[in-house]
């Protein structure tokens, strides 16, 4: 299965996309993890994209689209993939659709995460990841039993520098101005479908199993 996920910055697609991608064994690709390793890396790539992350702006279509199409010739994604933080921009979905139709391919369908404004501000103040294992924490929400050390490998707990205040109101913004459009743009092919992403973080990875399961994956 080829599977979006689309949602507002901190509406759980990180949390979301690692039991859905377990669920249909498809590789998850996120375009802001792979930017993030480049940032750590320290990569031409990263230094370029770190400029627009620290910003809350969206990196250039150009050079994720480009990052994208890489990902996608990798030979795990050939039966299927979850793209998780892309496409972000009209460009990209047109960019998306091409690229999959010269491989005679198209995407299955594009789930949305649907959350308010007050609730991603939550989510995101708190949020913590790990250094080791990369797995997505909340102080409040699903904290780790020891502050600050993951549970799972026992790594070290960071903060993302893009979780500040300011920075989260600017990605609110590049979302309502650039992603919402994508919400329209697939609708009108019939791909989309909603998932209430409220509650408790099992309760979504259900009603998003449940969507996926009359889409038979
Ligand atoms: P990216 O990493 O994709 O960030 P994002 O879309 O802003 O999404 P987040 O990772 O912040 O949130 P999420 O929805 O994954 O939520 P999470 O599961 O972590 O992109 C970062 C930057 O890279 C962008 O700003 C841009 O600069 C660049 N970029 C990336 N892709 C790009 C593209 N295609 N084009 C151009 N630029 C691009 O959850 C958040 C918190 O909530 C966690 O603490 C979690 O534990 C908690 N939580 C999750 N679910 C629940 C729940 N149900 N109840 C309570 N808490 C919950």
């Amino acid at each position: 299965m080829r599977l979006v996920l689309v949602g507002p910055p901190g509406a759980g697609k990180g949390t979301q996309a690692e039991f859905i991608a377990a669920h249909l064994a498809v590789p998850k690709i996120s375009t802001g993890d792979i930017f993030r390793a480049n940032v750590s890396q320290g990569t031409p790539l990263g230094v370029e994209a770190k400029r627009y992350m620290d910003a809350g702006q969206l990196v250039p279509d150009e050079v994720t689209i480009n990052m994208v199409r890489d990902r996608l010739a990798e030979p795990d994604a050939s039966d299927g993939f979850l793209l998780d933080g892309f496409p972000r921009t009209v460009p990209q979905a047109s960019a998306l659709d091409k690229l999959l139709a010269d491989l005679g391919t198209a995407l299955d369908i594009v789930m949305e995460l649907v959350v308010d404004d007050d609730e991603v501000i939550r989510r995101l103040s708190g949020r913590r990841t790990c250094r080791g294992c990369g797995k997505i924490w909340h102080v409040e929400f699903d904290p780790t039993s020891k502050p600050d050390i993951c549970d799972r490998c026992g790594s070290e707990l960071f903060q993302r520098d893009d979780d500040k205040a300011e920075t989260i109101a600017n990605r609110l913004v590049e979302y309502a101005d650039k992603t919402a459009p994508l919400i329209d743009f697939y609708g009108a092919q019939g791909k989309l479908v909603g998932i209430d992403a409220t509650g408790p973080v099992e309760d979504v990875t259900v009603r998003a199993i449940d969507a996926l399961r009359s889409y038979g994956g």
